[in-house]
């Protein structure tokens, strides 16, 4: 059975890609809802509705796992899709708690970068009050990174000039580390380590949502043996054009 990765897009991709290097023997699952995106300029209501339509369809097939690779719907979905389905579900919010615990070693501020519905969630500012004693936490929404994402703009000059024009009023050198809180900004990291002073660090949520998978698939006994990363794409308009994007978004993350 496969490990079922979902997001609004092309997002997911860089924790599928992360999953396939530590789960060799595993096969995945990949659902974009092509339908719906951008998830994270929508509401709370709609974001709800198209997460739990999408995972509909996704527990048709034959899975032992879902990963919800998109903190937008994550943020707006994951205690009911927790409640509807007995499978491991493992989710994603933004890193925020070891960039604090970094930032203040350094005696640093912490950037979050998320879409504005996570970033507008009562969950994210719970998740920031748990965590953020000192106040050293701010964010900023980048929604129209999705949107360079989703069209494979990887254009250097192009998005370096946008982060520029988003960056420009901020005191960059006051943080020690910006957290890349919704999953389509990873494809981003190596124009934004050009921009940014080079002391910052990026941190995004791959690794740590991916070891939590690994625990639960030991924990329920369900790690592959004989998978082979093979991967079944699948988008909610079914389109086979947005099933090459994404087959092409896999390649530039493993070709970088
Ligand atoms: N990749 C998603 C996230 O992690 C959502 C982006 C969007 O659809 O706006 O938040």
């Amino acid at each position: 059975m496969r490990i079922a990765f979902f997001d609004s897009g092309i997002g997911g991709i860089t924790v599928l890609h992360e999953a396939m290097k530590k789960l060799p023997d595993e096969d995945f699952l990949y659902f974009a809802d092509t339908l719906h995106v951008p998830y994270g300029t929508k509401s709370l209501t709609e974001v709800n509705q198209y997460v739990k339509e999408s995972v509909g369809t996704i527990m048709q097939e034959e899975i032992k796992a879902l990963v919800v690779a998109c903190n937008t719907g994550t943020s707006a979905a994951i205690n009911e899709l927790r409640s509807l389905y007995t499978i491991p579900i493992i989710g994603m919010e933004p890193a925020v708690k070891p960039a604090v615990e970094r930032s203040l070693e350094e005696g640093r501020r912490v950037l979050v970068f998320a879409t504005p519905l996570t970033l507008s969630q009562s969950k994210y500012a719970d998740l920031v009050a748990r965590v953020d004693d000192h106040s050293i936490v701010d964010s900023l929404p980048l929604p129209e990174l999705v949107e360079y994402c989703e069209n494979l703009n990887f254009d250097r000059q192009e998005i370096g000039n946008y982060f520029k024009r988003k960056l420009g009023h901020l005191d960059l050198g006051q943080y020690g580390t910006v957290v890349l809180g919704c999953t389509h900004y990873p494809f981003y990291k190596e124009i934004l380590k050009e921009i940014l002073p080079t002391h910052l660090e990026l941190i995004d949520g791959s690794r740590g949502t991916v070891n939590r998978l690994i625990d639960r698939l030991r924990e329920q006994g369900l790690q592959g043996t004989h998978g082979t990363n093979d991967i079944k794409f699948m988008c909610s308009n079914e389109d086979p054009a947005y099933l090459d994007k994404m087959e092409r978004a896999l390649a530039f993350l493993r070709n970088r």
